[in-house]
């Protein structure tokens, strides 16, 4: 059979600058541990409580020692730093009080309007502590769970932050979700405060959250509603509901940091599943080691750089790597309000020039908007300040990677491929600016972190498609899910004790990794494996097309059959001649095996609020099932068109 699984990209390397490889923080850590070469140091970091050992002296203070790295004897349960006291809040804001990082900028805030604030580690301490005093006079302490509906403003960090630092288990929920979505989230973590906030603009409208809020609280056990004042709405207050200002007037600006022990979460973050119900994946407070660590190691960040990742907080990459890791680094963050391309296409571009943002870390499926836009609009800022660049949460096809790497980077900057979960809270396959890169590829697990991809009878496989596993334990993994421990250890651990990542990946002769996407999203033709990506990436090759959904529809004789849903770039015209052209192009690109069999033309596909395009309802639109619940959805409306189009096409 053909290799249907070749990406365009493996037929190129990409190498790092000379000067960023020899000045890059893995290479002063090997240096100052005698590691002679990169091989060394995967070599070494195989010894993981060696290593995790090693690197947690330079990134977490400790209030009172642990005794062993890690314990596995409870396996899948696994118990990192035992007996240590800790907390993660230490780490972010207290250890950089009196000392000059104290004055450093934490966040540069900027909201969809334009208005430019900044926040000192000092203002955001002193912030913090008076929240988490308002808290504990509400009751809120240990162990409790609090409710976080808000936009992407300084408050929803300063809430997180108090929430740890007094021992709360924070349960954040993207604003962009519906109020139904919000109350199944609180229902489950049992949480009695919400905090949340009048509004927020989105492409110039103010969205009435506390409306939606209110909404979303009826029948749960919230007993008060915090209410930032941001966007200056009309929002009604009632019983037991209170400002923020209320909250934190006449507070002190001290406030005893908790000492939690391993075990005690940190928050709580939903993610969805196969199944209708999500799972809540509870990570601990020294889940830091492992997020400062990949923050430090894979975009290099050093005292002058402005690290811009343009995530939602909501999800775990804002977590991670807005909140939690960039603090601990004591670096100086871009926090944006608004919508990525308002009021005009360029706003990032003018954003990363104006803020002399140095590390930029977004998402394929932005970068895919970007080039629907046109070249033209990345060339009018000067983003000659960008020195590494980075994508998470799907593949990204090499098309996207090029037009990243020559229009956004110039040419100059490498970039992070980070594939990782919000199971596993920090970076695990993934570049270090020291490597060759493979456009299409994450490259290879971390040092301290071990994969593999397995067949069906969880053998390890070279150059064949199969499951993501992590044949290893890390410091930053899930603990457990929120109240179903056994549904933690049925969904993501095999009889080995490997982590069972729900992915499907190749790797490579050369141990680099090539993730086609979820287990789900394979197809099955002719008894070939073929993956919906691989199938979407060769669409979005072609210079016509912007995006692409694949999905299978049964047929009789080769199990499945292709169908595809192909956005256009502006102003092409789709026709039949096109749909010809496209199919032959994926012959080319991967074989005649993944040509798809039909292909409808639409002006946009239907995406979650992550960006993140939901094959699952395009293949019910197309198999005539139900689409069920598309209230989360971005872009509802999608689903309408597409069922247009296929009750025309009948
Ligand atoms: C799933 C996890 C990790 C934060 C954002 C999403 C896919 C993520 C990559 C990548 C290929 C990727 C995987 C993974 N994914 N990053 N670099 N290359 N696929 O978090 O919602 O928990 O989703 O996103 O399928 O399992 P999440």
């Amino acid at each position: 059979m053909a290799k249907v699984d070749v990406l365009l990209g493996e037929k190129r390397t990409f190498y790092p600058p000379k000067e960023m490889v020899s000045q890059s923080n893995v290479k002063q850590w090997m240096d100052a541990h005698d590691i002679p070469d990169i091989e060394t140091l995967y070599q070494r970091s195989q010894d993981i409580e060696w290593f995790w050992g090693e690197v947690e002296k330079d990134l977490v203070q400790w209030y009172s020692p642990y005794d062993k790295v890690l314990d596995s004897s409870d396996a899948p349960f696994f118990h990192w730093f035992t007996n240590s006291k800790y907390n993660i809040v230490h780490d972010a804001l207290d250890r950089h009080m009196g000392t000059p990082t104290q004055d450093k900028v934490a966040y540069i805030f900027e909201s969809e309007q334009g208005n430019v604030s900044t926040l000192t580690y000092r203002d955001l301490y002193n912030e913090v502590n008076r929240v988490a005093n308002g808290l504990k006079g509400l009751g809120v302490g240990k162990g409790d769970r609090v409710a976080l509906y808000m936009p992407m403003i300084p408050a929803l960090p300063i809430a997180m932050l108090a929430c740890a630092r007094i021992g709360a288990v924070h349960s954040v929920v993207f604003s962009g979700f519906s109020p139904h979505a919000l109350q199944d989230r609180i229902k489950d973590s049992g949480a009695k405060v919400l905090i949340t906030a009048d509004g927020f603009w989105r492409k110039g409208k103010v969205i009435n959250l506390k409306t939606l809020a209110d909404e979303a609280v009826k029948d749960t056990g919230i007993e008060h509603t915090i209410c930032y004042a941001w966007a200056q709405c009309d929002v009604p207050m009632r019983k037991h509901d209170m400002w923020w200002d209320e909250l934190v007037k006449g507070q002190p600006t001290e406030c005893e940091t908790e000492l939690m022990d391993p075990d005690d979460p940190l928050f709580i973050l939903y993610t969805s599943g196969t199944t209708g119900k999500p799972k809540g994946v509870v990570h601990v407070h020294t889940y830091s080691v492992g997020i400062a660590l990949t923050l430090k190691w894979v975009f290099d960040l050093k005292p002058d750089d402005i690290w811009w990742c343009t995530a939602d907080i909501g999800w775990i990459t804002g977590h991670s790597y807005i909140v939690y890791a960039p603090l601990m680094l004591g670096t100086t963050s871009v926090l944006y309000e608004g919508a990525p391309a308002h009021p005009e296409p360029n706003r990032q571009w003018e954003m990363i020039a104006r803020h002399g943002v140095t590390v930029f870390y977004t998402s394929p499926t932005s970068i895919r908007m970007h080039m629907r836009f046109g070249d033209e609009w990345t060339q009018k800022d000067d983003m000659s300040c960008l020195r590494l660049l980075g994508t998470v949460g799907e593949p990204i096809n090499p098309e996207a990677w090029m037009w990243f790497y020559e229009n956004i980077g110039k040419r100059r900057c490498p970039i992070m491929d980070t594939w990782w979960q919000t199971e596993t809270g920090c970076f695990v396959i993934s570049p270090l600016p020291v490597l060759p890169l493979k456009p299409g590829s994450a490259t290879r697990p971390l040092p301290g972190f071990n994969a593999e991809v397995h067949d069906s009878d969880n053998k390890a496989v070279v150059d064949e498609g199969g499951s993501l596993v992590l044949t290893s334990p890390w410091p930053s993994m899930l603990h457990t899910l929120y109240n179903e421990p056994r549904r933690y250890v049925e969904h993501y651990w095999n009889e080995n004790h490997d982590f069972v990542s729900g992915d499907i990946a190749r790797v490579d002769s050369d141990g680099y990794f090539w993730v086609q996407g979820r287990g789900d999203d394979v197809l099955n033709v002719s008894g070939h494996r073929i993956g919906n990506s691989e199938v979407e990436s060769a669409l979005v090759s072609h210079p016509l097309v912007s995006e692409a959904a694949v999905v299978g529809r049964p047929d009789d004789i080769k199990g499945e059959s292709i169908a595809a849903f192909v956005s256009l770039k502006m102003g092409v015209e789709p026709g039949d001649e096109l749909v010809k052209t496209l199919r032959d192009h994926v012959a080319r690109e991967i074989g005649k095996i993944a040509r798809p069999d039909v292909i409808y033309f639409v002006n946009d596909l239907p995406k979650t609020r992550s960006g993140k395009i939901m094959r699952r309802i395009v293949r019910s639109a197309l198999i005539s099932k139900e689409v069920g619940d598309i209230s989360t959805l971005a872009n509802p409306e999608a689903v309408k068109e597409i069922e247009d189009v296929l009750s025309k096409n009948k």
